[in-house]
């Protein structure tokens, strides 16, 4: 029998609109995301679903977190992946929290990974859903070294996964929600956004 891992808010690290995120507390590179209460499993389970395809095909995790597999927690059902931390240990911050600060030195360089992060999950055709800022966090690697990492919003919430198995089909859909999608994303921060591009059409 599995037993019930123990989730404390001393663990605790952050909320989305439908997940907490807490420190794994028997590994400190991992987090565990459990869904609030009111919501479905459905969604753990194709995001699950999805990482291990991308795992299983060996697609470059440099801007991803790897994911290690469903948890039963005193909150409920969760989900680990790495945890994004700092050359400093400190847990990484979001896109959202640096572009708040509006730097503009970040802002010159941010419009230029942010191209580079998509056209990475291009070339690998990973689909993802929703890129906005609070979904990606900036990870410091050292001074003045960044990587940007996604931490939600990859996948896709089809019943039939073609999307997961075809390199066309996943591609035509990612440009498809980014070309919908960045200017809302980004709305909020009108300097970067203006520098953003949408996929070329194919
Ligand atoms: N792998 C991670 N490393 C560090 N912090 C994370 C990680 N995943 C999520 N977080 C933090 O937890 C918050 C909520 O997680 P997220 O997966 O975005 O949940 P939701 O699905 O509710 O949006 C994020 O905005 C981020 O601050
Ligand atoms: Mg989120």
């Amino acid at each position: 029998m599995s037993e019930t891992l123990q989730l404390s808010p001393q663990h605790f690290v952050a909320e989305g609109t439908e997940r907490r995120c807490f420190r794994h507390p028997d590994d400190e590179n991992c987090c565990i995301k459990v869904l609030h209460p009111d919501s479905g499993c459905d969604r753990l389970w194709r995001e699950a679903r999805y990482y291990s395809r991308l795992q299983r095909r060996g697609v470059d995790f440099r801007h991803l977190t790897p994911y290690r597999g469903l948890i039963d927690t005193s909150m409920g059902k969760g989900a680990i992946f790495d945890l994004v931390i700092d050359d400093d240990a400190q847990i990484s911050r979001s896109l959202h929290h640096y572009l708040t600060q509006n730097d503009q030195r970040f802002n010159a360089w941010i419009a230029d990974e942010i191209e580079n992060l998509k056209q990475n999950l291009y070339d690998q055709w990973i689909v993802f859903h929703d890129l906005n800022p609070t979904n990606i966090l900036v990870k410091r690697l050292g001074f003045d070294e960044f990587r940007l990492v996604v931490i939600d919003g990859i996948g896709h919430n089809h019943f039939f996964p073609v999307a997961s198995y075809s390199a066309g089909i996943a591609r035509k859909k990612l440009v498809r929600v980014w070309n919908r999608g960045y200017r809302q994303w980004y709305a909020g921060f009108p300097l970067v956004a203006g520098d953003l591009k949408p996929y070329p059409a194919i």
